[in-house]
């Protein structure tokens, strides 16, 4: 198939959510990609975010090639190996007690979210401007942009402060509010890191309100910041993180950790969420990373930087 016949069945039958680069690329190795031309491109756009270890990289197409010829899906009604392994290295690298597995970031917002309300029995979320958490209804609620929210309103019941703004976060915080969601360094908002003491001051503000206090890390965990998580540089510890993009290798998978509170069964659910090939991928991601001291490189690189 010629580059123009992609183009053209994209345009005729896939919905038109995205502008695209007129490229198609067919190989990937480590930070370079090639087009179906044969052309070379280093790739700084690293699927927005996903491809921590770069393309293809051996042991995550071990895991998941090995994987994919014992078994791929039984669904959540059955123990399920890699998964329970999984949230184990999870715990162990985040200090975090529970894991609840789905399949992308806003999934692990919503979770979250919905965690939030479960646990406080109130309605109301605070976040940030500049924030993004995802696209599905609740995390859109607190999504800051504009542009994505206005055709879905109305929305949840959401308040919108200052990101770093300590004083604004005491005053909106009260007694109705579920919770108060952040991401420890804002990503789709411009790479932005808020003043040394603002979440120690979001952790007060919460334990003081009883609000559930909400760490995305979906695009800053993994070892992005040169930490495993972004909230290491911070000394501060969450009730809820929503972690996705990088943990699946490349996969999809999204990840809701906890501490003190968690769902019951029946309360939440997903019929692939924590599936043998996303969670056999995300142990390799974190092999990977620890066998290459990956996040010291990285901590050196953003220096060099
Ligand atoms: C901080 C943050 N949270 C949530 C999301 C949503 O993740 P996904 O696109 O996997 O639903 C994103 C995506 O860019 C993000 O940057």
């Amino acid at each position: 198939m010629r580059d123009e016949d992609v183009f053209e069945l994209e345009s005729k039958y896939v919905m038109p959510t995205y502008t695209r680069q007129k490229v198609v690329f067919v190989r990937g190795r480590g930070v370079v990609l090639y087009d179906s031309h044969g052309r070379e491109y280093v790739d700084f756009v690293a699927g927005v975010a996903v491809n921590c270890l770069g393309h293809c990289h051996p042991k995550v197409v071990e895991a998941v090639c090995s994987q994919a010829k014992e078994l791929i899906h039984t669904s959540n009604l059955y123990y399920i190996k890699p998964q329970v392994e999984l949230a184990e290295r999870l715990c162990e690298i985040s200090g975090m007690e529970k894991v609840f597995f789905c399949n992308s970031g806003t999934e692990a917002v919503e979770a979250a979210m919905k965690l939030a309300r479960k646990t406080t029995q109130r309605t109301r979320f605070v976040a940030c401007e500049h924030s993004f958490h995802g696209r599905t209804m609740g995390a859109l609620s607190v999504t800051h942009k504009e542009s994505v929210r206005k055709p879905f309103e109305p929305l949840l019941d959401s308040t919108f402060v200052p990101y770093g703004d300590e004083e604004a976060l005491k005053n909106e915080v009260g007694k109705d509010v579920a919770a108060f969601i952040v991401e420890p360094i804002q990503g789709e908002g411009g790479v932005n890191i808020p003043p040394k003491e603002y979440l120690k001051t979001a952790r007060d503000v919460c334990d003081d309100s009883g609000a559930v206090l909400i760490f995305d890390e979906v695009q800053s965990g993994m070892g992005r910041s040169g930490r495993w998580f972004a909230k290491e540089h911070f000394g501060v510890e969450p009730d809820v993180m929503a972690l996705g993009k990088a943990i699946g290798g490349g996969l999809p998978l999204g990840a809701t950790l906890s501490t003190g509170i968690s769902f019951e069964v029946g309360e939440h659910g997903s019929t692939f969420g924590g599936g043998f090939l996303p969670c056999r991928a995300g142990l390799a991601v974190i092999d990977a990373i620890e066998e290459g001291n990956l996040i010291k490189h990285c901590e050196e690189m953003g220096e060099y930087f």
